[in-house]
């Protein structure tokens, strides 16, 4: 089996290449990995739950895929199991996040040591490690991503939040036997970010997807607009989400709807998002989100998946 369905013969082509989506590219003779590769951060918002809902609506033909709200990337990784090579635009406001991906993409053997290090001191005095590598500011990427890797898998709730003032202050989180270096995993998720030669940007959701042109495929999945006053999902970064940085989403969606791009977006079920995306195909969709810090106690609720174009 190669990785793509339809290997055209062109000139140009050695025995070597396939044309995929009009471009000549090396011709894979299996998929790259034996198993997927899954986030490698769990993040708040996370989307792994919704993918058998979303997939419905990916478009079956598509030039560059835009992720612009990368978070842990749930969708990249269900994507780039299926289609190893495409081109690729992944990108977040949060730099320590974007960081990580690099470091992950360019750096995986120096990153799996160092956490490798992490795991074993752990080991043996885990609240007290933890509250020694939490205070810590390394100077270093690789140093900076495995910490932030450590805390994530390590933290109360399993979830990278920083206050206001950016700092990372949640408390230590009672685990068995945490996962601290996968490095199985992490080197398939680096294989893939290089295969697909991911573009990594730190940068706002508008500045990423200025040049997505007729054809591309755009997934937002932005922070969430909160369901009651009470609910409070915006706090990802320091700047938070507003209603008004909703709006301007739905009139940047506007933007790309008319040069042609076939655009996703995730939301929650609320008055406002449905007035934003009038007009556009919406389906409501049922979905588990944690309410509690007990993973037991899930409660369903239902989201908005919209897009511009029929599925
Ligand atoms: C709901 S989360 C995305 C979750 C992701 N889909 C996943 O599966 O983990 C929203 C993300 O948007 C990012 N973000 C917030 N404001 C942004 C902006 N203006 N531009 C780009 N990214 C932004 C946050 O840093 C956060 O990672």
């Amino acid at each position: 089996m190669t990785g793509y369905a339809k290997i055209v013969k062109v000139s140009g082509m050695s025995k070597k290449t396939v044309q995929h989506e009009g471009q000549v590219m090396e011709k894979l003779p299996v998929l790259p990995w034996s198993r997927p590769p899954r986030p490698f951060v769990k993040w708040a918002g996370g989307k792994s739950q919704l993918l058998k809902r979303l997939e419905r609506h990916f478009p079956k033909n598509f030039w560059t895929y835009y992720e612009p709200f990368l978070g842990g990337g749930a969708v990249f990784f269900h994507l780039v199991e299926r289609h190893p090579r495409f081109n690729v635009v992944l990108s977040d406001i949060n730099k320590e996040l974007i960081t990580a991906y690099r470091v992950v993409k360019e750096r995986v053997e120096d990153l799996v040591r160092k956490l490798g290090n992490y795991k074993a001191k752990y080991k043996l005095a885990p609240e007290k490690y933890y509250y020694e590598v939490r205070s810590q500011e390394p100077s270093g990427d690789v140093e900076k991503v495995a910490r932030l890797i450590f805390l994530n898998k390590t933290c109360y709730n399993g979830l990278y939040r920083v206050n206001k003032e950016g700092k990372f202050n949640v408390p230590f989180g009672r685990y068995k036997n945490p996962k601290i270096c996968d490095k199985e995993n992490l080197r398939r998720v680096s294989q893939a970010l290089r295969w697909s030669n991911a573009k990594l940007l730190a940068v706002d959701y508008q500045e990423a997807t200025k040049i997505a042109r007729e054809g591309d495929f755009i997934y937002f999945d932005p922070p969430y607009q909160p369901v009651s006053s009470t609910a409070n999902f915006t706090s990802y970064t320091r700047s938070g989400f507003s209603i008004e940085d909703q709006e301007q989403l739905g009139r940047w969606f506007q933007e790309l709807d008319k040069r042609g791009c076939q655009i996703l977006l995730s939301n929650s079920d609320t008055r406002e998002v449905l007035d934003i995306y009038d007009g556009y195909y919406i389906e409501r969709v049922q979905a588990l989100r944690a309410i509690s810090c007990k993973g037991n106690r899930r409660k369903g609720h239902t989201e908005l998946v919209i897009s511009n174009f029929k599925s």
